[in-house]
């Protein structure tokens, strides 16, 4: 039988990201799929679907199969992972172990959920681990040393702040806020403030180009087409960045308060490790402008980001499946492992 390499999955809200052993990163998505409304067929996945999204016949949909971190359409997901597994090479006779990331707070049914989708995809058999310690991995943090590491990942649909040491995970806060609130607050905001509305990609577009979370030098304001609600005409205004960073504040606020309060929770001597270590801030929000400084600021710890945060988890996840292959008896008992 022809082997296929194991994978490691990160299937986040936002990204669908794919490691495969011997391989690295094989596969790097947005976690969309374009599906025909009244067929019920998957038209494509990832970038294409996403393009496809505005531009194509009114009857195709485009459908994010995972909402806060969570599965909320469960055929639709493993119809997703089917096509992924597809694309690297997963067929009825090269079947995979799969290694699949999810968030520190899901439940047993929602777990239990990802399982199923990964194996009626395909998968040969699915081990789960926990995002933070995928993400503290990745980071290149000493994790199974008797010493506090403090990572911090703000995802699209999920903030998770977890405590690391000896190999588990101490303290941890999770909370269903991530990128997509923050788009979706922008929205909002310029829908009350303005009468404009505009669509999920314009408000994530603004966020990046005029997004902070403190004050930074270099952000400029942005212009954004909308349509003014009252005649359904285009409309053009421009945003500031202090009026970004306002409708931000709650999202952001929230990831600080998690982050204190899992400080607060973990033993002191932990707490002291990150003083001097510093924390590591992960994940596609931490790319928000000035959220390092914010952190380091109110948490009064040093704070780092890591290098390619959007794949910190899955080069985690990716980093244990080569390990797990190196002392082979390890899958499945391995304590990062559920
Ligand atoms: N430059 C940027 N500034 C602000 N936010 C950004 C930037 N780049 C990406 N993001 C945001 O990062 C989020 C995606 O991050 P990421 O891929 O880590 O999430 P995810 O892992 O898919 O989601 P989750 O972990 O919550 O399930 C999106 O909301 C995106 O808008
Ligand atoms: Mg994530």
């Amino acid at each position: 039988m022809k082997r296929v390499g194991d994978l490691a999955i990160d299937l986040g809200t936002a990204n669908t990201l794919v490691y495969q052993e011997g391989k690295g990163i094989v596969y790097d998505e947005p976690s969309v799929i374009a599906m025909d409304a009244r067929e019920g067929d998957v038209l494509a996945i990832g970038e294409e679907a996403w393009e496809m999204i505005g531009r194509t016949p009114s009857r195709i949909v485009a459908v994010r199969p995972l909402r806060r971190g969570a599965i909320t359409d469960y055929d639709v997901t493993s119809q997703m992972i089917r096509l992924i597994f597809r694309r690297v090479g997963v067929t009825r006779f090269a079947r995979p172990k799969a290694l699949i990331c999810v968030p520190s707070a899901i439940t047993e049914v929602e777990r239990r959920a990802v399982r199923d989708a990964a194996t009626s995809a395909g998968a040969r058999a699915v081990s789960l681990i926990e995002e933070p310690m995928a993400a503290a991995i990745g980071a290149g943090l000493p994790v199974h040393e008797p010493l506090g590491n403090l990572i911090v990942d703000v995802g699209g649909g999920t903030s998770e702040v977890a405590m690391v040491s000896m190999g588990g995970i101490i303290a941890m806060r999770s909370l269903r806020i991530g990128g997509f609130d923050m788009d979706e607050m922008i929205q909002r905001h310029l829908r009350r403030a303005y009468g404009v509305a505009i669509g999920e990609r314009a408000a994530e577009q603004l966020k990046m180009a005029s997004g902070s979370a403190y004050p930074v030098t270099g952000v400029g304001s942005a212009r954004i087409k909308g349509r003014e609600i009252a005649t359904g005409m285009p409309r053009e205004i421009e945003v500031m960045p202090e009026e970004v960073r306002e409708v931000l504040t709650e999202p952001v606020v929230a990831v600080i308060n998690a982050t204190k309060g899992c400080l607060a929770e973990s033993d002191p001597e932990l707490g002291q490790d990150v003083l001097e270590a510093g924390m590591f801030l992960t994940g596609g929000g931490s790319l928000l402008r000035g959220l390092d400084t914010l952190l380091a600021h109110e948490c009064e710890v040093p704070v780092h980001l890591t290098d390619s945060p959007l794949q910190t988890v899955v080069l985690g996840a990716g980093k244990c499946l080569e390990l797990m292959t190196q002392e082979a008896g390890l899958f499945g008992g391995s304590p990062w492992l559920r």
